[in-house]
């Protein structure tokens, strides 16, 4: 069970504290003041930290600092006697996991705990698959290991907390729908998530989808029919492929958001929004937005918490990972015993730009898994991938100029990464000022352009 330390300079509320606390199957000790309770905590490192702000010697802010000097992670739930914004937006933005005010509400008190040992033990999940060398998956894990996805993890363990809408972006087979899962199942595990495809249904029938509608509104609704936000009950709503929704249905969609209650197609009561939206899309919004294509209020108001997930090609130190992970996944599904992939295959993986990004890997090996005959894939167990258009064997053989990918010309960015990326590998011996000369960029724009690629290029 979890550990709890109070520290309050109030002992009639330490000691209430200790008693229902310790009643509810927690381990709790108390300390009085700032001092103690710094002690303490470092003598006997706790889960989760409820502090007031107000002690005898030490102001709680900088408590609070002290205690995240010592642990980053700890989760500290601030106890405040002002009904101020200013109290508490410090209080955050000092790194308070939550905070409650006097009078204490013991309802309110442990929610605010169940949230700050779950987010622990989520970010100790996280961490042990980031660190352990060998681990054993679990369906539904999100891989990662970049400064990118570690600020993902982060962003989904803070909305986890909440029920703000959240925009999910990234290209196809980038884990969006993944991570609205995730968030879900962090949020409202016993609530309905329901995905709908904004892409795939004519505009009348995905609003009737999404709001439901009376008996008689419409010619073929012999029924009452319940909508999408209002099944979700309290659990999540996905609205995958957002940037496809119309304009028309977007000014609607935009009112739920900012009143949280609809109407059903042709009923007059207003329906409560309860539920979580998530909205996902493989464009840029913003640049859809600039083409009048996508409403700019919409946008803001999705866009309260944006993730915005990296491409593979950008975070490629995550592919043998992915591979490890996708093969327990395959093993299991298949009932195959694939180890690994050959380390020929490994260089084709690390030097290939993925346009389909995990779900491309995810389905290469698969296939290669089916037709395998040994327990590691070699290259003759994906044909797909070293077939004529597929890009990846030219890049190698230097056919010429024919930049394309996947059958579909490279933008001019993925032109650039692979001409840097071609330099630097036919370059070994050269350091970074050579690379610069042969590119004819200054070294800051190297740099930058290292960091824009996710190039990692460690010489001098
Ligand atoms: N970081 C990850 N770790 C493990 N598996 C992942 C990760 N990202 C994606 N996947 C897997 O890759 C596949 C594609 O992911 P998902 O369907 O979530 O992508 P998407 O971004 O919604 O794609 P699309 O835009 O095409 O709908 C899924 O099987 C998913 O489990
Ligand atoms: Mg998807």
């Amino acid at each position: 069970m979890a550990k709890i330390l109070v520290i309050d300079d109030d002992s009639s509320i330490c000691e209430t504290l200790d008693l229902y606390l310790t009643e509810e199957g927690y381990e709790v000790q108390t300390a009085n003041t700032g001092t103690d309770g710094l002690n303490q905590f470092v003598e006997s490192p706790p889960d989760v930290v409820i502090l007031d702000i107000r002690l005898p010697d030490i102001d709680g802010f900088a408590v609070l600092e002290d205690l995240r000097e010592e642990d980053e992670n700890v989760k500290v739930i601030m106890i405040t006697a002002f009904h101020d914004m200013d109290t508490t937006i410090n209080a955050m933005k000092g790194g308070a996991f939550d905070y409650i005010h006097k009078p204490i509400n013991v309802d309110e008190l442990e929610i605010a705990i169940k949230k700050a040992v779950k987010t622990l033990e989520m970010e100790k999940k996280i961490d042990g698959l980031l660190m352990e060398p060998s681990r054993s998956f679990k369906v539904g894990d999100i891989i990662g290991t970049g400064k990118g996805m570690r600020e993902i993890f982060k962003t989904i363990g803070v909305v986890s907390q909440s029920r703000t809408t959240v925009l999910i972006q990234g290209e196809s087979g980038t884990g969006k729908e993944l991570i609205a899962k995730v968030i879900h199942h962090n949020t409202a595990p016993d609530e309905p998530y329901i995905a709908v495809n904004c892409s795939a249904i004519v505009e009348t029938l995905l609003e009737s989808e999404l709001f439901g509608h009376e008996k008689g509104s419409f010619t073929g609704a012999v029924n009452r029919k319940l909508g999408k936000f209002e099944l979700a009950r309290y659990g999540t709503v996905f609205l995958d492929e957002i940037s496809e929704m119309s304009l028309n249905l977007q000014a609607k969609l935009l009112r739920v958001l900012q009143e949280m209650e609809f109407e059903r197609v042709g009923g007059k009561d207003r329906v409560k929004v309860h539920a979580r939206i998530i909205a996902a899309t493989n464009k840029d919004l913003k640049t859809l937005v600039r083409d009048d294509k996508f409403r700019d209020d919409l946008f803001y108001r999705l866009n309260i918490v944006a993730i915005n997930i990296p491409p593979l090609r950008e975070r490629r130190d995550d592919i043998s990972l992915l591979i490890d992970y996708l093969l327990t996944k395959i093993n299991l599904d298949l009932h195959k015993r694939i180890v690994s992939v050959s380390d020929e295959m490994m260089d084709i993986f690390m030097k290939y730009s993925w346009p389909g990004n995990i779900r491309e890997l995810e389905n290469l090996l698969v296939r290669a898994a089916v037709v395998a005959k040994g327990q590691v894939l070699v290259r003759g167990d994906f044909p797909e991938l070293m077939e004529e258009n597929h890009g990846v064997g030219r890049e190698e053989h230097g056919k010429g100029n024919d930049y394309s990918i996947s059958g579909r010309p490279m933008t001019l960015d993925e032109m650039e990464e692979h001409h840097i990326r071609k330099v630097i590998r036919e370059n070994s011996h050269k350091n970074k000022g050579e690379i610069c000369e042969i590119l004819g960029i200054s070294r800051p724009t190297l740099e930058r352009k290292l960091e824009k690629y996710g190039i990692v290029f460690e010489r001098e």
